[in-house]
């Protein structure tokens, strides 16, 4: 029997795009036989962020480990594979390799088909993993360290982008802010701990909207970023001790009104009928609660989607649950598979995939 027409169909799933090495088993797209993730966040907190040369060595160091770990938990060996998935960009590029090499040889080796899959698309596909009821056209907000984009997704595997961002991610944001403040890394989720404890009012902070036509899907966080250093700056020459939980609530208040007020308009416009919210940033609990009233005030009975928190960030799973339709699809990837720092999302939407 062809492998296509095997089921269940189980995909291996390799991430390595930033500071996660992630392996993970899929079946049909929707259950997890296993989730193995080894993070590196302690290893870069010293640093106050990731540092590139530091992230490669270690996923080299772990990658074998936690595939093999991945494949024991999900009580299967690589013959039973349908696929063989891996994140292939955009990330750091030297990072992105070690699990595109890896993929690579496995899918050879064991003559697999390899999938190649966007990080930034394979976010979204998180939701499919826990969230029943996902219905056409939706809009997915994905806010992370490394990227924002607002995407249309009209069929499994049809991907529009709408906007992105122009400058700092959200997440990049929060973790700047953070280090500013001397809070720690990562910062998105120390910030949305102190934020619970401070007023969003304090401090009117600016928001961007871009509202000329081409843009107005489009974020910016850069000038918010420099808006809250500043002010730090300000206070400590004054000699004046900042409230940290005013500071961290009136910060992420402004983010998170631009995220869902653009997320809204863009359902809005687009009829969606359902959004999706994925990324470190969906994490977020002011996000969540604020995604969720808006949206039921805004356009009833159209259905908010999260990840749990540990979907949200980086992990394979959500590779894994991207390449399914397009392994329905038999669209696979050569064994000259290169990876790209700055892979654009709904590439392949836009430029067929290879
Ligand atoms: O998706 P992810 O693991 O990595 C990238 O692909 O970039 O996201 C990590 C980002 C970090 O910037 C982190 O500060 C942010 O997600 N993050 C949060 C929260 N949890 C993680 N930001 C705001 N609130 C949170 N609760
Ligand atoms: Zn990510």
């Amino acid at each position: 029997m062809s492998r296509l027409l095997k089921t269940p169909v189980y995909i291996l799933g390799i991430e390595s795009s930033c500071d996660e090495t992630a392996a993970a088993v899929v079946e049909d797209g929707r259950r997890i036989c296993s989730n193995v993730i080894s993070s590196q966040v302690k290893l870069h907190a010293a640093y106050g962020g990731v540092v590139p040369e530091i992230a490669s060595r270690r996923h080299l160091e772990q990658i074998n480990l936690i595939i093999e770990q991945a494949l024991a938990e999900a009580r299967l060996k690589l013959g039973d594979l349908s696929a063989v998935a891996v994140s292939n960009g955009p990330g750091l590029v030297g990072a992105l390799l070690v699990g595109v090499s890896t993929a690579k040889a496995l899918a050879y080796a064991a003559r697999l088909p390899l999938i190649a899959v966007n990080h930034v698309e394979a976010h979204l596909y998180a939701n499919f993993l826990t969230g029943a009821g996902i219905r056409y056209p939706l809009v997915a907000l994905i806010a992370s360290g490394g990227h924002t984009n607002l995407l249309l997704m009209t069929g499994p595997d049809e991907i529009l982008s709408l906007g992105q961002t122009r400058d700092d991610a959200a997440g990049e944001a929060f973790d700047k802010v953070a280090r500013a403040m001397g809070l720690g890394y990562p910062g998105g989720p120390i910030i949305d701990r102190m934020a619970a404890q401070g007023n969003p009012a304090a401090f009117d902070f600016p928001r961007a909207y871009l509202d000329e036509e081409e843009g107005r899907f489009d974020f910016s966080f850069s000038g918010l970023k420099s808006a809250v250093i500043n002010h730090l700056h300000h206070l400590r020459q004054k000699g004046e001790a900042p409230k940290p939980a005013d500071l961290a609530a009136s910060f992420q208040e402004a983010v998170v009104r631009v995220l869902v007020d653009k997320t809204i308009n863009a359902a809005r416009e687009h009829n969606a009928a359902c959004v999706l919210l994925a990324g470190g940033v969906a994490a977020n609990s002011r996000l969540r609660f604020l995604m969720r009233e808006e949206l039921m005030r805004a356009l009833p009975g159209v259905p908010l989607y999260f990840p749990p928190p540990e979907l949200c960030t980086d992990n394979a799973a959500m590779v894994a649950a991207a390449a399914y339709p397009l392994y329905r699809r038999g669209i696979f990837a050569p064994l000259n598979l290169n990876a790209h720092a700055g892979l654009p999302a709904a590439h392949r939407l836009l430029n067929g995939q290879g």
